[in-house]
């Protein structure tokens, strides 16, 4: 019989989490489907591939990277490591809990590069267009080879979607944007803060993406942002120079009109209002259609296409867990292909996928939230070989986090906390978040004065 053939769309942190668990199996002797990720970038690691360009690339394709320079982990390393291969393997050594971008692009390519399975991704593939075959029970793949612009269709058993979902922006109208005198830019876009040192800048939302667009303008020498929210404020204690208004209402000029009856001249207005589900190249009855939220609909398992579970999406949640939620999705539905772990009839699916909906429309609050996707991570992992990963102390860290931030959101990156692999205790950063202006890999690792934290 024909070897089966799986597709893995995205070779970032959730397309590389499939291929680790596969690797993982195929090491303990499992007899391993064919893999084939195709990954339309010229690097893998997904959005922590930086790049500078913005609108589209050198291929006419639609930029992928949201990352900007001077990106930090806002979440705490301990909380996203990958139960398999820890920091301090990687490193060598224990480093600080919040790295910038660089390091944590090296740790996710380390764990590929270090299991020898860089040979199944194809870079410079993008997919075009998935569709699925009741006859042949197949999946075709049109997909573009971009160096020399040539399209071929491949038949596949299973697709993994894995292509992320924090790229394509949502933007918001406001009267009078069209004419303001100022930069107006999506945060998918926003790429240095140094462009805005002596600039009032005006970020609206009231989400991750503002809150450090904010404070990153502040750290590079913004004269003052101004956060505009919608439903609730962040709540913060800014700085002096930083504060929260209600919606923006009106643009004239320079001058913007907020929903309080306050206005203000600003330079800049970024608009950090979210990234939309995007999959053009999914045929209508296999695309996922969701907003952000941690329980996306149709997904059994938060992976399984409820209609087609040989389609599965890997990634797609609101995260607060990030690379070890992926692993876990990834571990999972490998045992489903492996036949380690069997599917329950559709009913079944769609009574477990109502319940963790009910469940997660009872979430009130972040910490709620973060209760949610332990479970979800814990269920997952339950049943799978994933090495043991203490979601328990992985929760009470995000909570931590929590309080870190609400205490001080310029400071809550220069705190450290104990990985749950090794027990070791991160040394702090040798810099202040707030003073380290270098994000280099080589500097952030340069830690002559690192001392464990107590
Ligand atoms: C600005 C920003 C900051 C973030 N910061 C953090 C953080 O500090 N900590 C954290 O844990 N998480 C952070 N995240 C969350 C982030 O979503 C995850 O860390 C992670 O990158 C998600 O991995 P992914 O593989 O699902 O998606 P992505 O990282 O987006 O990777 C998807 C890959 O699929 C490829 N792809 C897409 N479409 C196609 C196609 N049609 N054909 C072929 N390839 C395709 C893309 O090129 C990309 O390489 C941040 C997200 C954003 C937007
Ligand atoms: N490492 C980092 O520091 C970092 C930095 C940036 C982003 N991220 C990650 O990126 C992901 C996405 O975060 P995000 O903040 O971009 O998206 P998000 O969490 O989905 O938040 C979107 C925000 O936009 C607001 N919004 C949407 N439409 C609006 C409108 N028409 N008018 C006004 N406000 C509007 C929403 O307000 P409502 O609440 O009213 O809906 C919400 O505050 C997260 O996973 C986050 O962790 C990480």
């Amino acid at each position: 019989m024909a070897k089966q053939r799986i597709a893995i769309i995205g070779a970032g942190p959730s397309g590389l989490a499939v291929l680790r668990a596969f690797e993982s199996a195929r090491r303990k002797g499992a007899e391993v489907p064919e893999l084939v990720c195709y990954e339309r970038q010229s690097d893998y690691g997904g959005l922590w591939n930086y790049t500078w360009r913005t609108g589209i690339d050198e291929y006419g394709e639609p930029v992928h990277g949201s990352m900007y320079r001077y990106l930090w982990s806002n979440g705490p390393k301990e909380c996203l490591e990958f139960a398999d291969y820890g920091f301090e393997e990687h490193f060598g050594r224990p480093i600080p809990s919040y790295p910038p971008r660089a390091v944590l692009h090296d740790y996710i390519k380390g764990r590929i590069e270090k299991s020898g399975i860089t040979h199944y991704i194809r870079l410079n593939h993008t997919v075009r267009w998935v569709t699925y075959d009741s006859d042949t029970d197949k999946f075709t793949l049109a997909v573009k080879d971009l160096t020399t612009d040539n399209v071929t269709n491949e038949v596949f058993d299973y697709v993994f979607v894995a292509c992320g979902h924090y790229s394509t922006p949502i933007t918001a109208q406001f009267p009078g944007l069209d004419k303001f005198l100022g930069r107006t830019m999506h945060s998918h876009d926003f790429r240095s803060a140094d462009e805005f040192a002596g600039k009032d800048v005006l970020c609206v939302g009231s989400s991750y993406s503002s809150e450090d667009i904010g404070i990153q303008c502040y750290k590079y020498g913004a004269k003052s942002v101004t956060f505009s929210w919608r439903t609730k404020p962040m709540g913060f204690k800014w700085p002096e120079t930083l504060d929260e208004r209600e919606l923006l209402v009106k643009v004239e000029g320079k001058k913007c009109y907020f929903k309080d009856g306050s206005s203000k001249d600003f330079d800049a207005i970024v608009l950090c209002t979210g990234y939309a589900n995007h999959f053009p190249f999914m045929e209508d009855a296999l695309r996922l259609k969701s907003r952000n939220r941690l329980y996306p609909p149709n997904l059994y398992k938060g992976v399984f296409w409820w209609s087609n579970p040989k389609c599965m999406y890997i990634g797609m949640q609101d995260q607060y867990y990030t690379f070890n939620m992926f692993d876990a999705e990834a571990w999972y539905a490998r045992d489903v292909i492996l036949g380690k772990i069997a599917l329950p009839n559709p009913g079944a699916m769609m009574d477990d996928i109502q319940k963790w909906t009910t469940m997660e429309e009872n979430v009130k609050d972040a910490f709620e939230a973060i209760d949610f996707q332990t479970e979800f991570v814990r269920d997952l992992i339950a049943p799978t070989d994933y090495p043991r990963l203490d979601v328990d102390e992985v929760a009470r860290m995000f909570k931590v986090w929590e309080h870190h931030k609400s205490e001080n959101i310029l400071t809550y990156r220069d705190q450290a906390f104990k990985s749950t692999l090794t027990g070791t205790v991160a040394p702090v950063h040798h810099t202040p978040w707030m003073k380290a202006l270098d994000d280099s890999l080589e500097t952030f690792l340069n830690q002559p004065n690192a001392r464990a934290a107590e």
